[in-house]
């Protein structure tokens, strides 16, 4: 596993799909699937960390899973309390940072609380940074930032011939990590579901039929093992090529 180390990505971000297909499979409640997928997290993380990724950003719920029916929201909302509640202590003492990212306004008052703490008992750490995407949607990511420029442009702090690429970069989700490297998606899905549309322009995509409640560590090593036989040109030409 040691050649894994080497090129690992620094950055991971996983689309967790799949939850509702292992629990339809098992007649069970998509909410039984979720409940499962905390676990595969819990692996995740740990497998992440011991493989040497820095930063691992998953998602979590996307602004359009609010469509779903009322009884799973309030289970995954319910799921996302108790993960903090039984996690933080245990995250904050080994070093990682949690951040989240996406919308802040449609939460429970006391979810919102729970959240902020997470950040402000983590904030200090900088071992290893896990970012849950939560009410996000990466169109909203940018709008947002498209948002925040318009108001300097407004206040006349901003001349809008200086907005640029590294401006909006600034101003999006995680805009202090480097961009993924490498983005997972689970179940079989081939679609990106408004993930981190901006972040994701250079990033190696891998996608397995795993179901999220199966995936492990050996999918993980995986994913990894190909990332690294991939060759990142971000448009140019590496000297390997020109042959
Ligand atoms: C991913 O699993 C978790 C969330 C979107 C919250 P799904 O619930 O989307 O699983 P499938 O796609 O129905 O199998
Ligand atoms: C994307 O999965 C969102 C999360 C994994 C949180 P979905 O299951 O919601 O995406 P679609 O509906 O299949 O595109
Ligand atoms: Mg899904």
């Amino acid at each position: 596993m040691s050649n894994t180390v080497l090129k690992c990505p620094q950055h991971l971000a996983i689309v967790m799909d799949g939850n509702g297909r292992w629990a339809k499979k098992r007649r069970l409640p998509a909410a039984a699937g979720h409940k499962v997928g905390v676990e595969t997290v819990r692996k995740v993380l740990r497998a992440s960390r011991e493989l040497g990724i820095k930063h691992l950003t998953l998602f979590a719920f996307s602004s359009e899973n609010w469509r779903r029916p009322e009884l799973e929201v309030r289970a995954l909302m319910s799921l996302f309390s108790s993960y903090l509640d039984n996690e933080i202590e245990e995250l904050a003492s080994e070093a990682v940072r949690v951040r989240f990212i996406g919308r802040r306004d449609r939460f429970s008052k006391s979810l919102l609380k729970k959240i902020e703490f997470a950040e402000s008992e983590t904030a200090s750490n900088s071992a290893f940074t896990l970012t849950l995407a939560v009410d996000y949607g990466g169109q909203w990511d940018i709008a947002n930032a498209a948002r925040q420029l318009a108001s300097e442009v407004a206040a006349g702090t901003l001349a809008v011939n200086d907005i640029d690429e590294d401006r909006l970069d600034a101003l999006v989700s995680l805009s202090d990590l480097p961009a993924p490297d490498l983005m997972i998606r689970t179940s079989g899905e081939h679609r990106i579901s408004n993930y981190l549309l901006w972040q994701l322009a250079y990033s190696e995509f891998y996608f397995t039929d795993v179901l999220w409640p199966d995936f492990g560590r050996d999918d993980l090593v995986a994913a990894i093992q190909d990332y690294t036989t991939r060759d990142r040109r971000y448009g140019g030409r590496n000297e390997t090529n020109n042959a």
